[in-house]
């Protein structure tokens, strides 16, 4: 059985879309060991708590980021977490956390990476004036949205469309795309080529062979 911890700061429509996938069978030989937040008030951590997950809030409570970052890293080991999934985790990890799982981290992000990195990316998009945005799932790396991607699902920007109505749009597609992205991860299927994600499918075999 793979440990997944979750990270989250506020909703966590995302942690539910993975522990839906998971209790539906389609994140198979995983199960979420613990959920953490940074903000006692986040409804995700209540949404843990009802399904009788193990939780814990960990607060920044004005103490330096590699410190927070410490207690998280220690509270994720003692619980065996092998990948970690921030979901709505709204703050940056230091690079010791990072260090701490060297390409076991996942982060989600709703736009088409790199396109429209950092807060408030749907409504950057429609500022923008694209067509088409969508959702990203990346690892993590020390910069912010910028890790290698794993999946990403695209969906049109509507004439019309204000930020709620693509935000829903994208969120739809998100729902689907981290718990798809999360079993590709965990089957080890594949590697990673410059800053590629290559599944280990035989017509990239000689790719990765290459890359060794
Ligand atoms: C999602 O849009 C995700 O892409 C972004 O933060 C939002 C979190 O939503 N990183 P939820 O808490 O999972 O509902």
């Amino acid at each position: 059985m793979k440990h997944l911890g979750i990270l989250l700061s506020g909703r966590g429509s995302n942690f539910l879309a993975i522990a839906d996938a998971m209790d539906r069978g389609q994140i198979e030989g995983a199960d979420i060991s613990i959920v953490i937040s940074n903000r006692a008030e986040a409804a995700g951590i209540a949404a843990a708590r009802a399904r009788g997950l193990a939780t814990q809030v960990i607060e920044a409570r004005g103490r330096k980021r590699a410190e927070q970052d410490a207690e998280i890293v220690a509270c994720l080991r003692e619980h065996g977490v092998e990948l970690v999934c921030l979901a709505g985790y709204m703050r940056l990890l230091s690079p010791e956390f990072i260090a701490a799982f060297p390409n076991a981290i996942l982060n989600i992000h709703p736009s088409l990476l790199p396109s429209f990195p950092g807060l408030d990316a749907q409504a950057q998009a429609l500022a923008y004036g694209v067509g088409i945005s969508g959702c990203t799932v990346h690892f993590v790396d020390e910069q912010l949205d910028h890790g290698v991607i794993v999946l990403q699902r695209a969906v049109p920007v509507l004439q019309g469309d204000d930020e709620e109505a693509l935000s829903a749009r994208i969120l739809e597609q998100e729902h689907l795309a981290y718990p798809e992205a999360i079993s590709r991860v965990l089957s080890g299927n594949y590697a990673i080529v410059d800053r590629r994600y290559v599944a280990r499918a035989s017509q990239n075999a000689a790719l990765i062979e290459e890359a060794k």
